[in-house]
């Protein structure tokens, strides 16, 4: 595994959920929030595209197309998209997405917190488990 190992002890005592995934966004490492959230397994998901795995029948193609610009432009953004549970009920996911290059590691990945949001209006940043992870990531990231 070529995820750096601070994010994998942040990634197990968050809350919040966590995903990092290849440059060519097939999953690396996802903690136990992210578990709980969408339902899938660890090893269900690892060397997956987390889009192939979450989204759906009624996931907007417009905000898959956005999410894939933004991918392509390596900066990091936020977006709100309908994604699926394991078990078919749907929820829409706020998520925060980050490039990184590892310098330890020399690895490039893309990292991404998410959460559940009760209504397409939330804001991500609302909640205070989130903004605080997001904090708390950044210092690792740039450490
Ligand atoms: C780190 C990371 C996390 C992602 N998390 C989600 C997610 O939770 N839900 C989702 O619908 N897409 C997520 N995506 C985006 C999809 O995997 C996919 O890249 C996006 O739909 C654009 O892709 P397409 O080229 O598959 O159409 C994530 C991408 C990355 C890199």
């Amino acid at each position: 595994m070529s995820v750096h190992e601070d994010i994998i002890k942040f990634g197990e005592e968050s809350t919040v959920a966590l995903v990092v995934t290849d440059p060519q966004r097939r999953v690396e490492y996802v903690n136990d929030a992210f578990t709980l959230l969408c339902g899938h397994e660890k090893r269900e998901v690892l060397g997956k595209s987390p889009g192939e795995l979450l989204q759906g029948p009624g996931t907007s193609p417009q905000a898959k197309t956005s999410i894939r610009e933004a991918l392509m432009n390596r900066t990091p953004f936020d977006a709100k998209i309908l994604n699926y549970h394991k078990d078919s009920h749907s929820y829409i996911a706020g998520i925060y997405v980050v490039p990184f290059h590892d310098r330890f590691t020399g690895c490039d990945h893309f990292l991404a917190l998410e959460r559940e949001l009760q209504d397409w209006d939330d804001e991500l940043l609302d909640d205070h488990h989130f903004a605080k992870s997001l904090a708390d990531i950044f210092c690792i990231l740039v450490e």
